[in-house]
């Protein structure tokens, strides 16, 4: 079963491409207003499908880690790691469950900027996590070497 090890970098590529893209296209909904409910609906469903690859990154993560060099430096670095997709998968839960609580926010500017703050942190953690991935990667060898 060995050929099925580093498992975890197979699933790791759908949560940050369509949570980027769902970001995007609400970036572009609110720019067009009136006219951009549908690129809202569409990003919704982008960030709601890389929310679930999120959660799918972090159990497959998870197999993996149980596998990786038992060194302090990649003990520490798979911490944050996890903390970072942790406070992600937080972030963009509160993403989702914020149109279903606030009615106004296709209508009203400030609460757009709101909403925009919650999805550029996310935006920066999803960052942030991929980083770290690469440094457990190709700086600690883990799943390489
Ligand atoms: C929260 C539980 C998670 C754990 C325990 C975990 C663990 C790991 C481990 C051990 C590696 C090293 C490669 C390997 O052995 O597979 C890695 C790499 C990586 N992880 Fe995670 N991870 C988690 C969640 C996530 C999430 C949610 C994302 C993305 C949204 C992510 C993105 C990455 C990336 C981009 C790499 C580098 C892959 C490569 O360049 O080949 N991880 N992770």
């Amino acid at each position: 079963m060995d050929f099925l090890f580093p498992f975890h970098p197979r699933f790791v590529h759908f949560p940050i491409a369509l949570s980027l893209v769902g970001v995007a296209f609400v970036a572009v909904s609110f720019v067009r207003g009136g006219a951009g409910e549908r690129w809202f609906w569409a990003g919704r469903l982008l960030i709601f499908l890389g929310w679930i690859g999120a959660l799918i990154a972090g159990v497959t993560g998870m197999i993996d880690q149980s596998r990786a060099p038992d060194l302090p430096v990649v003990r520490d670095t798979i911490n944050s790691h996890i903390s970072v997709g942790i406070a992600l998968i937080i972030v963009f839960g509160l993403a989702l469950y914020w149109p279903l609580k606030d009615k106004q926010l296709l209508a009203e500017r400030t609460h757009q900027w709101g909403y925009l703050a919650l999805l550029l942190l996310g935006v920066g953690l999803i960052l942030l996590e991929s980083w770290l991935g690469g440094q457990l990667v190709y700086k600690l060898g883990v799943g390489v070497q």
